[in-house]
């Protein structure tokens, strides 16, 4: 029955153990990792154009082979998660298709323009390093697809990081001029990566369920702590002041203390009136379209292949 199912269900997350695709779950578990998986896997996606818009003009060739590797990676990224999103019985098409409607999220931070090279190292710095921070504990997320998908991303996406700070590294050992881009890039990024983990505890409507099954295993709060935490110390050694008047050590709670990010911000942004929005789902569309060919092509040889097997 479906109450026996569901305790097996409810074992099977008390214990620590992992859900499988054929394993029985609750829908709104299932509409929850889909939801979150798809967002993810198009963050991914859309990821690939601020970076992108840098391959062309990377000042030697030897940066413009590691951005180029590094675009590839999130298109990878991309891949395993809508594969993650398909053991849950939806399609990688139909979701494309929610995305360039505008009726799927994907993170706020692609929203942002990137206005200089040094935007290429910050983004490695500060946007993959809070992508580190809130992915690793999703390698333990309750559900088996996802949390091996993860295990992968985040072997690269801690490269990416090392990639950006080796980066900004050179740069603030340059010149006068790339120190003062590296400071005015990590000012434009600082507070949108504090967004990236999502509204504070208060307001964020999906935590609290999220946890108790085990796919979250940390509130947004709690992973935006540990971020600035670990950052402060590398703007540091990187000789880089982060844009927050408030931010300090506490040395009662053994974490900094820091400012509140502007929130009205990130509303407009997730709903559609960020700096980029239009452009970034406009780019996207249109490369679908542009691919509609090849998908063509390889369902009529997929066709052909079936009918010489069958015939
Ligand atoms: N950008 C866009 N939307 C966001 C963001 C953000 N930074 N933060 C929260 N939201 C959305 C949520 O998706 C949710 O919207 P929905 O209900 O319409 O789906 C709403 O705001 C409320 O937020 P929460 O209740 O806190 O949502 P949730 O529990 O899903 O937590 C979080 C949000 C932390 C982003 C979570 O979904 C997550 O960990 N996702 C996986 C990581 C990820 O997607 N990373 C992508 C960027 S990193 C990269 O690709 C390099």
């Amino acid at each position: 029955t479906e109450q026996e199912l569901s305790a097996v269900f409810e074992q099977t997350i008390a214990a620590d153990q992992r859900i499988e695709p054929r394993d029985w779950m609750p829908e709104a578990y299932r509409r929850t990792l889909i939801r979150q998986i798809a967002q993810h896997a198009h963050s991914e996606i859309i990821g690939m154009q601020p970076e992108g818009n840098w391959i062309l003009r990377a000042p030697s060739l030897r940066r413009k082979a590691i951005l180029l590797a590094k675009v590839q990676d999130e298109a990878g990224h991309g891949m395993y998660l809508y594969a993650a999103a398909e053991t849950l019985g939806v399609d990688r098409a139909e979701l494309t298709e929610k995305l360039i409607a505008n009726k799927q999220k994907y993170s706020s931070i692609f929203n942002y323009p990137t206005l200089s090279y040094a935007d290429v190292g910050v983004i490695g710095w500060l946007v993959d390093g809070a992508a580190i921070c809130n992915q690793v504990p999703l390698c333990r997320c309750s559900y088996g697809p996802y949390a091996r998908a993860m295990i992968r991303i985040c072997k690269e996406e801690s490269f990416h990081q090392r990639q950006g700070y080796e980066l900004l590294l050179a740069m603030v050992n340059g010149t006068e001029a790339q120190r003062e881009m590296v400071q005015e890039s990590t000012n434009r990024f600082w507070w949108p990566s504090l967004m990236m983990f999502g509204p504070p505890d208060g307001d964020s409507p999906n935590t609290r369920q999220s946890m108790a099954w085990r796919i979250k295993r940390h509130t947004n709060d709690e992973l935006r702590q540990r971020f600035v935490d670990m950052t402060v110390p590398q703007s540091e050694a990187l000789g880089v002041t982060l844009p927050d008047p408030d931010l300090r050590w506490n040395e009662e709670r053994g974490h900094y203390d820091f400012g509140e990010p502007d929130w009205d911000e990130f509303k407009a942004v997730i709903s559609g009136s960020g700096p980029c929005n239009a452009q970034r789902l406009a780019h996207r569309r249109r490369a679908h379209e542009n691919g509609a060919w090849v998908r063509e092509a390889a369902r009529a040889y997929a066709e052909k292949q079936t009918a010489k097997r069958t015939g």
